[in-house]
């Protein structure tokens, strides 16, 4: 058996992809790329395709529907396993390349884990990436921490009903995975006076990046599938403004 990696493909901008990554991508012999339904694209793929014009690699679509219940999952991931497993069987090596970075509530967590059950001597790499809070950060000009200051990060379709303790217990909070939690999280800041101090951002670092800085705008929005609110309670010189 050859290599399994977990690639990180950045937040959406194919100029944020690492030179690790792209050698890697160049070099392996099957791209697995995530998308979250059969005819859907893969945000994985429309990321790293123009560092890769040139690549001979096969390209294996896995499919995984969006699902918050693992073992929903299972049926998916044990095919998406089946596949890999016959190409590494065959000797070859697989790049599983995900958006953001492998490490961060991305499937290639669940597959490394399959992977190490099934195979257990198979080696596994992790190639990061820029992440989507450090994206989001740097869109917004809103550092996301600095001296003793503390960070959540919090997945909130699975639920904001400790915003509040967390909006009290830490100097920035980032709001991913959205979905139909808007108005409780624009109420959690309402109630802490924080609502001024929220941005909402979609799609950081693509091209239909959306950045709104009053969040009762998309109030009545179910979050964009690549959207989070970003929440840092200290007012900054904006690293974006530039210090006199
Ligand atoms: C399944 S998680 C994947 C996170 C990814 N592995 C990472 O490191 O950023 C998907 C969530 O990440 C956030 N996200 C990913 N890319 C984003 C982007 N470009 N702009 C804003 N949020 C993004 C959204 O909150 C989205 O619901």
């Amino acid at each position: 058996m050859t290599r399994l990696y977990g690639v990180g493909a950045g937040p959406g901008a194919p100029d944020l992809l690492t030179l690790r990554a792209i050698k890697v991508l160049r070099e392996v012999d099957v791209l697995a790329l995530p998308r979250s339904n059969d005819w859907g694209e893969s945000v994985a793929w429309s990321i790293v395709q123009p560092a890769l014009l040139e690549s001979q690699a096969e390209k294996l679509f896995l499919t995984f529907p969006m699902n918050k219940d693992p073992e929903r999952l299972r049926p998916a991931l044990n095919k998406a396993m089946d596949a890999i497993g016959e190409r590494l069987a065959a000797g070859k090596s697989v790049a599983f390349v995900t958006e953001g970075d492998p490490s961060l509530y991305s499937t290639f967590v669940y597959v490394a884990a399959e992977a190490r059950r099934r195979w257990p001597t198979l080696e596994i790499e992790v190639v990061p990436a820029v992440s989507s809070p450090m994206a989001v950060a740097a869109v917004t000009g809103v550092p996301l921490a600095d001296g003793q200051e503390r960070i959540a990060i919090v997945p909130a379709n699975y639920g904001v009903a400790d915003l509040d303790t967390l909006l009290r217990m830490f100097d920035t909070v980032v709001l991913m995975k959205i979905g139909p939690e808007m108005p409780a999280i624009i109420a959690a800041l309402e109630r802490a006076g924080l609502l001024g101090r929220a941005i909402y951002v979609a799609k950081a670092t693509m091209k239909e990046q959306r950045v709104v800085r009053d969040l009762r705008e998309v109030g009545g929005e179910r979050g964009d599938c690549f959207a989070m609110v970003i929440v840092a309670k200290k007012e900054r010189n904006g690293v974006l403004m530039g210090v006199a």
